[in-house]
């Protein structure tokens, strides 16, 4: 037994040798290629990206990201975005199998075209856009022969494109946009006979025709080349480029006639020729059957339009009447043109068509009937237009209309009993439509909007409105009296029923509609009193003219805005003589018996009703209570992810001058006592003067819930979101002391704030405790949470104390969502917060956590020096100050504030304002992580004994 296995083990032991010596060979290039790795990331300052490269065993370098290996042998880099600043060396080609190397977006630089990489013999695929590097593209650049992509875009090169770049051959890529090149475009591109791409768009210097050669490109899909400057005539060649699928030659300044062959590439969808100065007709469709989008707008073309097309615009006559028919069209955007005829009946015949936009022409008739039967419609602005006829009845219901536009037509026929699911909009005004307003339609679920003044319609205003922010159903014939159950009216903005012949009185219950700012109810039959509750309502506008009301109006409108709101009802007065109301006082000894009988008994009733409202609304806070359900408001939704002990009406009421506290760049903060429990929290009320897009309000919901999911002592506790249309609240726990920056800064700020906060120094220890909280907070936000989440706007107002010192971070990854997109982030919600901005947020829009750091790192200068962080001196941050007085080697200790400086807490205090230069390097991959902060801090204030065993870790100070 024992024998056996020895000799099974010998055994064994010779074949691991044999394989031993046979790898041995590919070790040793194994270890070659990694030697060349660490001389790399050696050359390029050790950057943070690349830290992870620590080699285990000979071939551990094959899994780091970066890397591609082919049998044990590195073919790729990559280091995309890597924020690395460096030179491409030549021992790069040392790595022999490399056929990849791709560098966008880096700032890698040389004044010439690196062209080193000649040597790297296999290259066959070259990205270095985005980058710094400069010279001309090189007249001998065609001996990178094995090149299949080649991307420069986005750097320095200048110079005329190189005509040997035509010599390889084997390029299916090439990308050459945004450089300062000069001259023309070679016609040698024309060689590149497997080319698939090609982009030469943006080339501000460059001018030039369009090479006839490119007609060459057989396999060519895909042809990018706006705005840069191309002149003359587009060649007749351009339909030989067969296998052309999206061309685009915007933002140019050709002239001549589109090449009757153009639309000739049978796998054509997109064709981009807007802003030229192109004239003549259109060509016709010659094989591109598959037309998704065309746009030749700005451009001098005229004619009527061929088949087949997409997206017109400027053009006369009618639209083809095959349209549709033989392609897949999904968009028909052809409004504001002077096209008369009708829509063609096949647009939808293939089932894909989901925008019809052809407002603003002259188009007739009736809308083709396929429109009944083509559920892939969102979208359909048709208004003024002639179109007339009833709607084909399919498309009231249509699956998936969300818009529906119809005005300044004249169409007729009736609603039908319910509308599409998804419509939220339905404009009909100025039209001839007639019959009854259907419950199913005004209750619809998903309609916000019903506007359709000016028809036929008749019957009674519809009572129940579910959703609808605004009702216009002003002249119509519509008669009876305004329903007395409104209660589903909570939601209106807008009411417009005037010149309808509605009788009877105003009901009270509309001054109780919250969000009601505009109501017309002129040229009734109107009577009775209006009532005073109208004048709770927050207006607008308001017009009850040509009526037959009585009595006095309601003191609240006796003034100058409500001039045209009351004309032409010989019954009514005004308490207070007024010559704008145009109305009579009111004379108390003028009034008969039977007025004053009126009075008291609608005072009896105003009681009866008050005393029941009364009970009614104790009713609900009781039940709300005790169900912990919220139904007061209703037009304001409270969204909380955890148990409350009070209602929104509870944070509300307590929205007042009194209760603010504090008014910053992107709200109002507001101190609300809960009266029943005496709970206190803190309101921020951000500005409501923009509404929310439906995207952005998604993003700022989901982060609220992902806010308010977080527990951990140094993130104020983030308890609900209370939000209606135009504004939003957040109610977060309330602290004590105040923030920060109160407690830093209190000397130039002393008129504001309480006195008690006035006398007290903050020593440095609860500095110290403060620093640590704080970055506690940002360390658990930052390395903690998947995905980190950025704060992107930590300043010193953001660092709420409780009653103990302790620091919590507030309004995390909140600000940026406030920023409109588009909008440079400095100027709108952090803009308050000037002096904490880290470097790189005002030019990119990379942005990762290194931003807090930087900011946190201005927090930890203002704790040291008691200064704020705009308040270096006239010209610079306190960042930018603290360095220069390092730079000029001034001592640390002359800078520190005076008010906590005790010789016993120097050393700290320096530590830390060490620690704050180094978190606001310029270079974001220069500062520590927030978790390395965190340790250096926590070893300051540690006691001094056990600091000094732990002191390796704060090595990476600068000193
Ligand atoms: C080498 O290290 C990598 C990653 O560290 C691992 O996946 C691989 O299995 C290791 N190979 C050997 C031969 O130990
Ligand atoms: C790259 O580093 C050099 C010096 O090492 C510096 O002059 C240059 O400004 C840096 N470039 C960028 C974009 O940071
Ligand atoms: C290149 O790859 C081949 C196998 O793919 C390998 O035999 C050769 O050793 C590699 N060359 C280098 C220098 O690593
Ligand atoms: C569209 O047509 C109108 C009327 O002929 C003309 O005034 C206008 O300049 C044209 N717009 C464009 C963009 O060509």
């Amino acid at each position: 037994m024992k024998k056996t296995t020895l000799i099974f083990l010998h055994f064994s032991i010779y074949i691991s040798t044999f394989f031993h010596l046979l790898s041995h060979a590919n070790s040793q290039l194994s270890a070659q290629e990694q030697g060349i790795l660490q001389n790399l990331k050696k050359l390029w300052g050790n950057p943070k990206p690349l830290k992870h490269w620590i080699p285990t065993n000979s071939s551990s370098h094959c899994s780091w990201p970066e890397i591609t290996c082919s049998s044990g042998s590195i073919i790729g880099l990559s280091f995309r975005d890597y924020n690395i600043n460096g030179t491409i060396p030549p021992f790069i080609c040392n790595l022999k199998n490399l056929t990849t190397i791709d560098v966008y977006n880096n700032s890698f630089h040389s004044t010439e075209f690196p062209r080193a990489l000649y040597n790297c013999s296999k290259l066959e695929i070259l990205d270095l856009s985005q980058n710094y590097f400069y010279g001309a593209i090189p007249d001998d650049i065609h001996h990178m022969s094995q090149l299949r992509e080649l991307s420069l875009g986005g750097n320095n090169f200048d110079g005329n494109i190189s005509a040997s770049i035509g010599r390889l051959t084997g390029l299916r890529k090439l990308v050459i946009i945004s450089c300062p090149l000069t001259g023309s475009f070679p016609p040698e591109i024309g060689n590149l006979s497997n080319l698939e791409e090609l982009s030469l768009a943006s080339n501000s210097k460059i001018v030039s025709t369009f090479p006839s050669e490119f007609g060459k490109l057989k396999k060519l899909k895909f042809l990018w080349m706006a705005e840069t400057n191309l002149i003359g005539e587009i060649p007749n060649t351009i339909g030989k480029m067969e296998a052309l699928e999206k061309l685009d030659l915007s933002k140019n300044s050709l002239t001549g006639k589109i090449p009757k062959n153009l639309f000739m590439p049978k796998n054509l969808r997109i064709v981009y020729l807007h802003m030229n100065k192109l004239s003549g007709e259109i060509p016709p469709v010659v094989k591109a059957f598959n037309l998704d989008v065309v746009d030749l707008s700005e451009n001098k073309l005229t004619g009527t339009i061929p088949d087949d097309f997409g997206k017109l615009i400027n053009l006369t006559g009618s639209l083809p009447p095959e349209l549709g028919r033989y392609s897949m069209l999904e968009t028909l955007w052809v409004s504001t043109n002077r096209l008369t005829g009708q829509l063609p009946e096949h647009l939808c015949d293939n089932g894909k068509l989901v925008e019809v936009i052809a407002s603003e022409n002259q188009l007739v008739g009736e809308l083709p009937k396929s429109f009944g039967n083509c559920n892939s419609l969102e979208l359909v602005k048709i208004y003024r237009n002639n179109f007339s006829g009833n709607i084909p009845s399919g498309l009231w219901t249509s699956l998936n209309l969300k818009m529906l536009m119809l005005n300044d037509n004249s169409f007729t026929g009736e609603l039908p009993e319910r509308l599409a699911w998804n419509l939220s909009q339905l404009e009909m005004n100025n039209n001839r439509f007639s019959g009854k307003i259907p419950q199913g339609v005004s209750s619809s679920r998903n309609l916000l909007v019903l506007k359709a003044s000016n028809n036929l319609f008749n019957g009674m205003i519809p009572q129940d409105l579910s959703h609808l922010t605004t009702l216009l159903l002003d002249r119509n014939q519509l008669s009876g009296s305004i329903p007395l159950d409104i209660n589903s009216w909570k939601s209106l903005n807008t009411l417009n029923l005037s010149r309808n012949a509605i009788s009877g009185q105003i009901p009270e219950e509309l001054g109780s509609l919250p969000s009601l700012t505009e109501l017309d109810l002129s040229e009734n039959q109107l009577s009775g009193l209006i009532p005073s509750k109208l004048g709770l309502l927050k207006l607008t506008s308001l017009n009850l003219s040509s009526n037959h009301l009585t009595g006095n109006i309601p003191s609240k409108f006796e003034n100058d805005a409500y001039a045209h709101s009351f004309l032409n009802n010989p019954g009514l007065c005004a308490n207070r003589p007024s010559r704008s109301l145009n109305l009579k006082t009111c004379n108390s000894r003028l009034q008969n018996s039977s007025q004053t009988s009126y009075k008291l008994i609608a005072w009896i009733i105003g009681l009866v009703v008050a005393v029941l409202l009364g009970l009614f609304i104790s009713f609900f806070v009781i039940r709300n209570h005790k169900k912990g359900k919220h139904r007061l408001h209703l037009t304001w939704k409270l969204v909380s992810f955890q148990q409350l002990n009070f209602t929104e009406s509870d944070i509300l009421s307590g929205l007042t001058a009194n209760n603010l506290i504090g008014s910053g760049g992107s709200g109002q903060v507001y101190r609300v006592v809960i009266n029943h429990s005496g709970d206190i929290v803190a309101v921020k009320k951000i500005w409501n003067n923009r509404k929310l897009e439906e995207k952005l309000e998604k993003e700022f919901l989901a982060e609220v819930k992902i806010l308010s999911s977080i527990r951990h002592a140094n993130i104020v506790k983030l308890l609900c979101y209370i939000s209606s249309d135009n504004s939003k609240l957040l109610v977060y726990k309330y602290l004590d002391n105040h923030s920060l920056d109160r407690w830093l800064h209190r000397k130039s700020r002393a008129t504001t704030f309480s006195s008690s906060v006035n006398h007290v120094v903050l020593d440095w220890p609860k500095r110290l405790r403060i620093a640590v909280g704080a970055a506690q907070g940002l360390s658990y936000m930052h390395h903690d949470c998947s995905p980190p989440i950025v704060h992107r706007d930590v300043k010193s107002s953001n660092i709420l104390l409780d009653l103990d010192f302790n620091a919590q971070i507030a309004d995390f990854g909140l600000a940026k969502i406030l920023i409109k997109e588009g909008e440079p982030a400095t100027m709108s919600a952090v803009a308050g917060s000037f002096g904490y901005i880290a470097p790189e947020y005002a030019r990119t829009t990379r942005i990762n956590e290194k931003i807090d750091v930087y900011s946190f790192g201005v927090i930890l200068l203002e704790l040291t020096t008691g200064r704020k962080a705009n308040d270096g001196d006239e010209h610079s941050s306190l960042a930018e100050w603290a360095l220069r007085h390092i730079q000029d080697g001034k001592p640390i200790g002359d800078i520190l504030d005076e008010e906590v400086k005790e010789p016993c807490h120097l050393n700290e205090m320096c530590h830390v304002f060490r620690l704050g230069l180094y978190c606001t390097s310029t270079q974001p991959s220069t500062r520590p992580s927030m978790k390395e902060v965190l340790t250096v801090l926590l070893q300051c204030s540690q006691p001094i004994k056990n600091r000094e065993k732990n002191a390796t870790t704060t090595m990476f100070l600068p000193s």
